[in-house]
């Protein structure tokens, strides 16, 4: 049976974790997958999550199943913080998903069922994952123009022409905030317009959020999806709770559906609940747990989002040292745009021979298409790292 099989491309960003920790140079530095790392490199578990696994640990009662769409608590938990009063709830679903990559693929699942084949248009560029789980879920893939490599900012005139000229059956895939992989985000001006586009032309909206509060804040980084879903009959959402919880390895995600109206509401989240069963029965719920543990509670809450600011603040932090440091040795601007930015990400827009040499170099590590995990900038190595990059584009 298996010769029939032939090898699969490798995921670009998860081989570079392989590859830096094969390194033993100890000057290495990891800018690769998007994982939060503190001051001494360490992905730390926040302490808001540690104080409510605590009290799950003395309160769970049972280890019993949870039903298809997950832990109800953290379904209306994660709706408040993520759409506020932006749209009728009785038009909106939520199913707990495994990550914001579960919660994608079962929503890409649901497109397939709604239009099977439709085209899903997603950024140039965008995440690495997109486009398999589309073209896994059945769906065809197309970009529109987004980051333009001049200005390191959006193209933001040749997106909304794009935009415009499409119509009800087309799927259109926006990072809600801190945008992934090129750092470069819509103003809220550019969200007001995105959303009087797709109001206009029917295209349906599926937002990725999976970095709500590490750009700008909460509620600055909700912006454009609540600018959206007010504006629109129907929207798909994929949340990710990996990045703000810091909850990478317990895959907690939510899939978000709004309808034209509850009855559709209903009809459509039968789909997903059916998708889901035939997925995987019913998702985990300790990620989910500690969301709903931490949101239902002031205290926690409040822990939780100072930890999310100072997390966001440290990223900004290094974003400002990088582009001062570059900004000192070079005499120009060019790379001003880092400081810019927002996110976990930036796109540096270096040629592959130049991360190629930063790596072999430098053992500086970037995934091939110059993106940066700002966080994992050591505090101490931004001038180290501003002369390797300055002295691989030499
Ligand atoms: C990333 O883009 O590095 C993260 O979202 C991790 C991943 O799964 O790719």
């Amino acid at each position: 049976m298996f010769e029939t099989l032939s090898k699969a491309p490798g995921d670009k960003i998860l081989a570079l974790m392989g590859e830096y920790a094969a390194d033993s140079r100890p000057t290495k530095i990891d800018l690769g997958v998007g994982v939060y790392k503190d001051e001494k490199g360490v992905t730390p578990i926040m302490s808001s999550v540690r104080k409510a696994e605590q009290r799950m640990l003395s309160n769970e009662k049972t280890k019993s199943y949870l039903g298809i769409a997950g832990n109800k608590g953290f379904g209306a938990a994660v709706l408040d913080l993520v759409l506020a009063d932006s749209v009728d709830r009785a038009r909106v679903r939520v199913a707990q998903a495994p990550g914001g990559t579960g919660s994608l693929w079962v929503l890409m699942q649901l497109v397939n069922r709604a239009r099977p084949g439709a085209t899903v248009h997603v950024s140039d560029p965008t995440w690495a994952n997109h486009n398999p789980i589309a073209i896994g879920s059945g769906l065809k893939v197309a970009t529109y123009p987004y980051f333009d490599p001049a200005t390191r900012a959006v193209k933001f005139d040749d997106m909304l022409a794009a935009l415009d000229k499409l119509g009800a059956g087309d799927v259109v895939l926006l990072h809600g905030c801190c945008h992934n992989p090129t750092g470069a985000n819509l103003s809220d001006a550019q969200w007001d317009q995105v959303a009087q586009s797709l109001a206009r032309t029917g295209a349906l909206p599926f937002i990725d959020l999976a970095y709500l509060g590490f750009g700008d804040g909460i509620e600055p980084d909700a912006y454009g999806t609540r600018k959206i879903l007010a504006s629109v009959p129907e929207a798909l959402i994929a949340f990710s709770g990996s990045k703000n919880f810091g909850l990478y390895r317990e895959r907690i995600g939510a899939a978000i559906l709004v309808a034209r109206d509850g009855e559709q509401a209903d009809v459509t989240n039968s789909q997903l609940l059916n998708i889901i069963r035939g997925a995987y029965s019913q998702p985990p719920d300790h990620g989910a747990e500690i969301i709903r543990t931490i949101l239902e509670d002031a205290d926690l809450r409040a822990e939780w989002e100072t930890e999310l600011a100072e997390m966001r603040d440290r990223m900004i932090v290094l974003r400002e040292k990088l582009a001062a440091a570059i900004r000192e040795r070079s005499n120009s601007s060019d790379f001003d745009f880092v400081a810019d930015h927002r996110g976990m990400f930036s796109l540096l827009g270096l040629p592959v021979e130049s991360v190629d040499h930063l790596k072999a170099e430098n053992g500086v590590y970037m995934t091939s298409d110059s993106r940066i995990n700002i966080a994992g900038i050591p505090e101490d190595r931004v001038g180290d790292l501003a002369d390797a990059v300055l002295a691989a584009i030499r």
